[in-house]
């Protein structure tokens, strides 16, 4: 056979590399099945754990989804999502920070993903390029190319390890040298891999920033804001605070927020979510509203009518939504109480670390991470290489086991890199 594939040439080639994250996963697996397994530290994968290993869930949620109606359930929800839902995602979403004067529209998405997805096709032309940092959620970049779009990283932290937005500045300015539209993608607070949020110190630099470049340049700025995080970084209320900075924007400057109700409300696989816009013209949120849901419409069509009606329903009723509050907190409790222990021996055992301050994952950087991550693989402890560190899911890991993880992950570093 002389054909190997009957891929259109923009799809040649495409997932030929597996998905790094998976591929550890399907090594787990198969470690679980030896007689040690219980050996087995399992950093691999973005889902929280509770302390027996057990996959975890908000019990409010799981009780108000079975009681849902078979209509509830299984009916088509609309194309934009239902009103109480998309009201009830802008609501969730900006708990008192929605930028005074500004109008709030939602459309509702499978995922934090699928917001991502309309983001990136609709706020670049075709073989424009999306901005994010060199420490990134590899699914931004998957996106991008399958939309026929790129991606450029920007330096995320200097030599200290210090979020700066240098080259970031740089490369945003060098982007609006050569196209129509900027899109810079933020995965705030939380950010995933490193656990960095931004502070209000950061925007209080970037956002007069943004509005300069949009007021010289004319062109259309859009700074995405991908919030899948948000609910794990200390005092949920005070992580959404930066939102209200976003005020008295030029008409060319927007602001598109990715909601996902993956890990806010732990029902990853129900894929709901929505992306949100403010502004304040009337005009171009009605242009919002239509530009997302015919870009839904062509892809996948409605999101899930059951994961939505669950949203609007906890959000509406004020005791439903301190229950899911509690239950969130204990759990994001879990993961800061376990990160705070790795934290503390990494400077112990002089493990450089990224700046962690909340979130899933911590990030270890690292000169040769595939080698450091089979190197530890060998020892049973499972982690995600990445271009230039390994990722170690806090999310999923026991506190029973992270005592002497760090000093572990060091000796095998050192034994690599000398
Ligand atoms: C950085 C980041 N953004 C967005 C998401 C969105 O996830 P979902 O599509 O499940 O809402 C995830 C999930 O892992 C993520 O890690």
């Amino acid at each position: 056979m002389s054909i190997h594939s009957m891929a259109a040439s923009h799809a040649a080639g495409k997932g030929s590399e597996p998905d790094s994250v998976f591929a550890v996963v399907s090594r787990v697996r198969e470690a679980q099945k030896q007689p040690d397994a219980d050996q087995i530290v399992d950093g691999s994968i973005g889902a929280i754990f509770d302390e027996k290993g057990q996959f975890s869930i908000l019990p409010v949620v799981n009780e108000l989804y079975r009681q849902l109606t078979p209509d509830d359930l299984m009916n088509y929800a609309t194309i934009t999502g239902s009103p109480e839902f998309l009201q009830a995602a802008i609501d969730y979403t900006f708990q008192g920070f929605q930028p005074a004067g500004t109008i709030a529209k939602a459309v509702g998405t499978p995922g934090g993903t699928g917001a991502i997805r309309s983001m990136i096709y609709n706020y670049l032309n075709n073989g424009e390029t999306v901005l994010i940092p060199d420490w990134y959620w590899a699914p931004y970049k998957t996106i991008a190319e399958e939309n026929q779009r790129r991606a450029e990283t920007y330096t995320m932290f200097d030599e200290d390890l210090k979020f700066s937005t240098t080259d970031l500045k740089a490369k945003v300015k060098a982007l609006l040298q050569k196209q129509d539209n900027v899109l810079v993608l933020f995965n705030t607070p939380g950010h995933n891999p490193t656990g960095y949020s931004m502070s209000l110190e950061d925007w209080s630099d970037l956002i007069p920033f943004f509005k300069a470049c949009a007021l010289e340049t004319g062109k259309h700025i859009v700074i995405g804001l991908d919030m899948a995080y948000v609910d794990y970084c200390g005092d949920p209320i005070e992580a959404r605070r930066f939102l209200g900075m976003f005020k008295d924007l030029p008409e060319n400057l927007f602001v598109a927020i990715a909601f996902s109700m993956s890990k806010s409300f732990l029902v990853y696989g129900m894929r709901s979510g929505a992306l949100i816009g403010f502004s304040t013209s009337a005009e171009i949120m009605n242009d919002f509203s239509n530009i997302h849901s015919f870009s839904g419409r062509g892809t996948w069509s409605n999101g899930s009518r059951g994961a939505q009606q669950l949203l609007a329903k906890i959000v509406r009723d004020p005791a439903l939504t301190a229950r899911a509050n509690k239950e969130r907190q204990a759990l994001a409790q879990l993961v800061i109480d376990r990160a705070n222990i790795f934290v503390r021996e990494a400077a112990e055992a002089g493990l450089r670390i990224l700046p962690y301050f909340g979130g899933f994952f911590i990030t270890i950087p690292a000169k040769d991470p595939k080698a450091l991550a089979k190197k530890l693989e060998e020892e049973k402890v499972f982690l995600v290489p990445m271009a230039k560190g390994i990722r170690l899911a806090v999310c999923a890991v026991p506190k029973s086991k992270m005592p002497g993880l760090a000093g572990r992950i060091k000796k095998a570093m050192d034994a690599i890199e000398g």
